[in-house]
């Protein structure tokens, strides 16, 4: 394959169910519609990333990279109806790794290590974090150059926020000096709520121009689109989740552009 720049994306938020699986799957899959190749790496045992790309269980996955019983590029696939869209698979085996790198030497770099020889076959990859700030996010946060945090519109939106900020600190100082915040992401945005403005209020006066200026709204053809293994350009293209996650690609190339041509 053509040399990519392998930048590597954490989708984090140890809070549950805040959209980091629907962002990684439907902004790669926007970013490849772009034209950009694409990895997804699903880097959470409960394997959602995979199975809505319409991967079933694999015979190689990420558990067999990470203990190095396999290279990342055999467990590595295509996904169906694109071009240069790629997933590296997670099977439920995936949680043992939490135990059994507890006592390994920098137990931290496994993922970045298995990530490394393939890199540079992508121009993004994506790695779709637990919702838990444990070691596979510990890995993913050392593997990554830089983190989204996709947040939801809502009243606990903003706890825990601080924790998460603090761990990405801490593993840049410790293990990965260049990790920044890529950008924060409002989700399952609902404009007619005033909670919701609120929060968005208070985290852009917070983040500031980290935050995307595209919000996703919350959208039932989103929810849907995962349970017939397709991202939702492809399940339905015309619907208000699919127009914001292309918005989200096209925002998310032109920072890329502008952080380039900076000195
Ligand atoms: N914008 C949206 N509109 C409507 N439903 C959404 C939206 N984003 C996500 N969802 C739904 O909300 C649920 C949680 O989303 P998702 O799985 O992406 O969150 P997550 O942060 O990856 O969760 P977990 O922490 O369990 O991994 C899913 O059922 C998903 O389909
Ligand atoms: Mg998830």
């Amino acid at each position: 394959m053509d040399n990519g720049c392998g930048k590597t994306i954490a989708l984090a938020n140890q809070k549950g169910g805040v959209g980091k699986t629907t962002t990684a799957v439907n902004m790669a899959a926007a970013l490849a519609s772009l034209g950009e190749k694409i990895l997804v790496v699903d880097a959470d045992p409960q394997g959602n990333a995979s199975s809505g790309l319409g991967v079933s269980p694999p015979d190689k996955h990420l558990y067999h990279c990470i203990i190095g019983e396999c290279a990342a590029g055999e467990a590595i696939v295509p996904v169906e109806e694109f071009e240069t869209l790629w997933l590296l698979p997670t099977h439920i085996d995936l949680i043992g790794t939490e135990v059994e790198l507890m006592h390994e030497r920098e137990r931290e770099g496994f993922l970045k290590k298995a990530l490394a020889p393939v890199a540079a076959d992508f121009d993004y990859i994506f790695i779709d974090c637990p919702p838990s700030l444990g070691l596979l996010t510990i890995n993913a946060l050392t593997a990554a150059d830089s983190v989204i945090i996709p947040l939801q519109c809502e009243y606990f939106a903003l706890e825990g926020l601080s924790q998460l900020v603090r761990t990405i600190r801490l593993v840049k100082n410790s293990y990965n000096p260049g990790l920044s915040i890529e950008g924060l992401l409002l989700t399952m945005y609902d404009r007619r709520n005033r909670l919701t403005y609120q929060v968005a209020r208070e985290v852009k006066n917070h983040f500031k121009d980290t935050v995307y200026s595209t919000h996703i709204p919350r959208n039932v053809r989103l929810s849907e689109s995962p349970s017939h293994g397709k991202p939702i350009t492809l399940y339905d293209p015309s619907s208000s989740g699919a127009v914001s996650y292309m918005n989200l690609g096209r925002e998310f190339l032109k920072r890329q552009k502008k952080r380039r041509k900076k000195p």
